[in-house]
């Protein structure tokens, strides 16, 4: 909310600073004259000395960049599924994720994989399906925790010789609270002491009922080290990604999500950037957290140069001014927008670091008396 410190509300006031204090400190209020005092109280402060407060909204930068809904439905495309894989440590996540991407991808790309990024897509009955390459639940959790939605369908992977385990449970937890469905991916099934049937009573006892046990989760055996059992996975993935609907409109500026990011030596920063609606076009200019970009170059999951990018799309982006953090949110606006945006987000977080500082300094003398 609107705040303002004792020493501005004092002067639009015409009263002394420490009068407001004053009068604070009779209504159980300690305050010092810099401190920021909310609005509801700056009106009660005002009202007690004889004013009015009309309180002005100030120019509100998120709001302005948050997501307008769509009013046009005929604008809305079908756009492919963004899946992540999920699991307990050494159950196969990266494994199958080379998996379907090597029986998917190489077979049918001369030259094979040119280039690895943190996301790439596979076809499937010629359609698409976007996978995120950061398995496991913690960058699901840092992602979720600024807000990011990227994911979809969870394939959640659990060895059949090994069974459910914490982190398949802290994964579950996790996709149900993202309010994701969940494919179940069991793995490792050409192991000669795998153990189906016991791994489907486990996950039935976390809620998650095998279809042939008649309950409605999805659970597909399969092999990443024999490559079994992955196109029955890919095809179950887009059941449950048409049971979704997902849609988005490729016909407005672009907004997504930034997946990885580091310095390239000869590059500079460079991004791995998830477009979520919209469709991102090279000499386009975006904001992601305090980083401004106008595109230069866009590269896709095959290492080709791209010039454009829609819905659901990972791509390579080169053109930012400073490496953008992952997980952060990024929007296409026009670029003295995004610059202003950038530069005021600076400045909050320095500014928000600064009363960090001073309040640390500020204890450490509450400590030494
Ligand atoms: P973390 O990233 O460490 O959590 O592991 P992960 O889940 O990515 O597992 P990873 O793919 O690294 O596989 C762990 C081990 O299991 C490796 O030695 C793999 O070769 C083996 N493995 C993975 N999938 C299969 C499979 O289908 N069958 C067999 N027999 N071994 C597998
Ligand atoms: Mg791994």
């Amino acid at each position: 909310g609107e705040t303002i410190t004792i020493k501005d509300l004092a002067e639009k006031m015409h009263v002394k600073a420490a009068d407001l204090i004053k009068r604070l400190m009779m209504l159980g209020m300690l305050v010092t004259i810099n401190q920021e005092i909310d609005a509801e109280t700056a009106a009660i402060l005002a009202q007690e000395f004889g004013y009015e407060v009309e309180v002005k909204p100030e120019f509100d930068i998120e709001s302005l960049l948050a997501e307008e809904p769509e009013t046009d439905p005929a604008a809305l495309k079908p756009r492919p599924p963004i899946v992540t894989v999920m699991g307990h440590v050494d159950h196969g996540k990266t494994s199958l994720l080379d998996a379907i991407r090597k029986t998917n991808v190489t077979a049918t790309e001369a030259g094979g994989i040119t280039q690895h990024i943190g996301a790439y897509q596979v076809e499937k009955n010629n359609r698409k399906i976007t996978f995120i390459d950061t398995p496991g639940h913690e960058a699901f959790t840092a992602m979720r925790a600024r807000g990011a939605k990227v994911t979809d369908v969870a394939v959640l992977v659990v060895a059949a010789d090994d069974g459910v385990m914490p982190q398949t449970v802290e994964a579950i937890n996790h996709a149900r609270a993202a309010n994701v469905p969940i494919v179940v991916a069991l793995n490792k099934i050409d192991k000669p002491n795998a153990n189906p049937d016991r791994v489907k009573k486990e996950l039935a006892d976390q809620g998650l009922v095998p279809e042939d046990w008649g309950g409605d989760t999805i659970v597909v055996p399969v092999s990443a080290l024999k490559k079994q059992g992955i196109e029955d996975l890919l095809e179950m993935i887009l059941l449950v990604a048409d049971i979704l609907e997902l849609k988005a409109n490729p016909d407005r500026p672009a907004r997504g999500t930034i997946i990885e990011s580091r310095l390239d030596k000869g590059r500079g920063p460079v991004a791995t950037v998830l477009v979520q609606n919209g469709t991102l076009n090279v000499g386009d200019t975006l904001v992601a957290g305090q980083q401004f970009a106008r595109v230069r170059a866009m590269i896709d999951d095959r290492g080709r140069r791209v010039s454009e990018a829609g819905p659901s799309t990972p791509v390579e982006v080169l053109g930012f001014s400073e490496v953008p953090e992952a997980g952060e949110a990024f929007v296409v606006v026009e670029e003295r927008l995004a610059r202003q945006i950038a530069q005021k987000r600076l400045a909050k977080k320095r500014e928000e670091e600064a009363r960090a500082r001073a309040k640390i300094a500020l204890e450490d003398v509450y400590r030494r008396i």
